[in-house]
């Protein structure tokens, strides 16, 4: 019998988890060829981070668990890097399978890298040209050492060039993110709706938990007060990501909120089938996420990016997302605008289509699989 391809998939914190899925159910449809793993670091442990969002995925429990909880980033990375190492001597995979820009895509590529197994990077290549930004750091490095680069865009093609990376290393297989959201939205229930009050059409979902806007009380406080005025226009829901419920705390920020009437609604982190219903119905969405730049985009919801620069920049090109910086007047002002004028022509970027992972794994299995006959089309190789 062939020896099965054994591939380690990495997965840490919430995106991380949407993005595998797919990849993952791919993988399980070969059971002659592949031999998948699933590693969760540990990186995000709450329920509703975690196994909240595992089982909205159907994922399977993590083959391996690492706990390693969180820290600052150096502590972080290197808690994850000692033991998927350790792993990797016991039990090497053939191929390690990282996903996005996370502290544990980091960790486990500059471990796998350094024992010389085969790394692929599943959304390579998305710059936003902003060290200041860790995970810019961590999407830099990890492009650097994968051996395999899937990109969700165009412009990631050129900066992954510009960098130095090979043509031949570089594949323009589509958006994971898309697959599991077309699968989301079909599962996906009216409840949460209910359950907050809301009127499809008529509210504003929020999510903020990036660095730069939330460790800083007063960037977060004029984020806050602007998302105030912007409730008596319109009712919004805003589930608070863990980061951003402790600094809520740590900055004393409630009382801008609990001052105010109620139209302002803060709720934990729902899990992943409530979140894509609460945006398909959305009339506006505010946001820092990157993942929700390109879920808005794809159920054609306008979204006001609450940051300076954007990685996907295709989500701009096809008219679904604005930058709006962190100006507190310049998000009301745009906030109220795209309620009165919402764009009206918004377009799907090309391979968005759900079936990124089959191309990501047809192609894995053209290169390292043994004897490997394809049968499908693959994804779109960068000649040169
Ligand atoms: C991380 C990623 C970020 C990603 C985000 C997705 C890095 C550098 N950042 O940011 O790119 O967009 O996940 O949500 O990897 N905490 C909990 N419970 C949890 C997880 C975190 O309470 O389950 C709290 C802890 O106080 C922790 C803080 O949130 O220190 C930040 O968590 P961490 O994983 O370091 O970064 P995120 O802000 O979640
Ligand atoms: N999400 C979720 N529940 C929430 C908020 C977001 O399931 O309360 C999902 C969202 O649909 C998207 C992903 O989490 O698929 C985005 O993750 P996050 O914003 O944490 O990270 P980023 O994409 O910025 O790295």
């Amino acid at each position: 019998m062939a020896k099965k391809l054994r591939i380690l998939n990495v997965v840490g914190a919430r995106p991380n988890f949407i993005k595998i899925a797919p990849l993952l159910r791919e993988q399980k449809k070969l059971p002659g060829e592949i031999e998948p793993i699933l590693l969760h670091t540990g990186q995000h442990y709450d329920y509703q981070m975690s196994q909240r969002i595992f089982g909205d995925l159907e994922l399977p429990e993590p083959d391996i668990y690492l706990d390693v909880g969180s820290g600052s980033h150096a502590e972080q990375t290197a808690r994850v890097m000692i033991p998927f190492e350790k792993y990797l001597v016991e039990k090497p995979p053939d191929l390690v399978l990282v996903v996005g820009d996370v502290n544990s895509t980091l960790a486990c590529a500059v471990a796998a890298s350094k024992m010389q197994i085969p790394i692929a990077h599943v959304e390579a290549g998305l710059r936003s040209f902003d060290r200041t930004m860790p995970e810019e750091i961590n999407r830099v490095v990890t492009d650097q050492l994968a051996d395999n680069l899937f990109v969700t865009e165009s412009a990631a093609i050129t900066n992954l060039i510009n960098e130095g990376r090979p043509k031949r290393a570089i594949s323009f297989a589509g958006n994971v993110m898309i697959d599991s959201l077309i699968t989301a939205i079909e599962k996906s229930r009216e409840d949460v709706l209910d359950q907050n009050n809301l009127t499809p059409g008529e509210y504003a979902v929020v999510t903020l938990h990036r660095a730069s806007n939330v460790d800083d009380s007063g960037t977060f406080a004029g984020i806050i007060t602007a998302l105030v005025k912007i409730s008596e226009e319109i009712r919004v829901i805003f589930p608070v990501h863990p980061r951003t419920r402790n600094n809520f705390k740590k900055f004393g920020l409630q009382q801008l909120i609990e001052s105010k009437d109620s139209n302002l609604v803060l709720c934990d982190p729902v899990g992943y089938l409530d979140f894509v219903a609460l945006q398909r119905d959305a009339r506006l969405i505010l946001t820092d996420s990157g993942g929700i730049q390109e879920e808005s985009c794809y159920m054609k919801i306008p979204c006001l990016t609450l940051r300076h620069n954007t990685e996907r920049p295709v989500t701009i090109e096809c008219g679904s997302n604005r930058l709006v910086g962190t100006d507190p007047d310049m998000i009301v002002r745009y906030a109220l605008e795209t309620i009165e004028n919402p764009p009206t022509q918004i377009s799907t970027p090309k391979y968005w289509d759900g079936k990124a992972s089959p191309r990501i794994i047809e192609e894995i299995l053209g290169k390292y699989g043994i004897g490997f006959v394809s049968h499908r089309a693959s994804a779109q190789h960068i000649h040169g």
